[in-house]
């Protein structure tokens, strides 16, 4: 039987999204945080290889007392080092973490404790905002070695942490998506090379443009 593409994320697969060709040009290999274990990190470093991210809503982010990264330079007179990539978009990082109880922080299965972390403390967040900043900042440590990515509206910016945040609410799961750029031999893996991999393996393809046509 053919999953649906929600039960395929729900149950630990990943999908892989290819922004589009006036913008970085990239595939992400792209995980539900909910289903993330430490056999995900390994598939992130092993078969993407890129710096492997969580991301959640800027509506959560704020919600949790975050904000972007950008902002924060802009604060604390840092402002000059916020330059806009050659594609046009201000880059989704915030802040980066560490669960209090990992080690290091950079093991498989310690990003994979922060992460699934992360993903409680969004779920909290959209029941109780109060609680889950309390949680927030009980419960994580700053800087860490899992890098918080904000997503805008999709109307806003359409990179990876939007396409694949908002795709996760347009299926019905919470917003969080955790995600890693696929290199080959140490470049940006070509779409026809992902394409390959992603039929070999069963894996969902979706472009940026397929998963926009689901917000018209
Ligand atoms: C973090 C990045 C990646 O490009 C990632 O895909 C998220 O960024 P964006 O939303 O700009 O595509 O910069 O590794
Ligand atoms: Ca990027
Ligand atoms: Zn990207």
């Amino acid at each position: 039987m053919k999953l649906s593409l929600r039960d395929h994320l729900v149950s630990g697969k990943p999908i892989m999204i290819f922004d589009s060709p006036s913008r970085e040009g990239e595939v992400d290999l792209v995980f539900y945080a909910g289903a993330i274990t430490k056999s995900s990190i390994y598939t992130l470093r092993t078969m993407a290889g890129g710096l492997i991210c969580f991301a959640t809503s800027l509506e959560i982010g704020n919600k949790l007392g975050l904000k972007l990264a950008y902002e924060y330079f802009r604060e604390i007179g840092l402002g000059e080092l916020v330059k806009k990539p050659s594609y046009g978009d201000y880059p989704a990082f915030s802040i980066w973490v560490n669960h209090k109880s990992v080690k290091t922080g950079i093991s498989d299965e310690d990003r994979a404790r922060t992460i699934k972390a992360l993903y409680e403390v969004v779920l909290l967040a959209m029941k109780n905002e109060e609680e889950a900043r309390g949680t927030f900042l009980d419960e994580f440590q700053a800087p860490g070695h899992v890098p918080i990515l904000l997503a805008k509206r999709i109307e806003e910016r359409r990179g990876h942490t939007e396409l694949s945040v908002r795709l996760m609410e347009r299926l019905g799961l919470p917003p969080t998506a955790v995600f890693a750029e696929m290199l080959d031999y140490g470049r940006s893996m070509s779409l026809e090379k992902a394409k390959e991999i992603a039929s070999t393996l069963g894996i969902p393809l979706l472009s940026g443009d397929e998963i926009l046509k689901l917000f018209l």
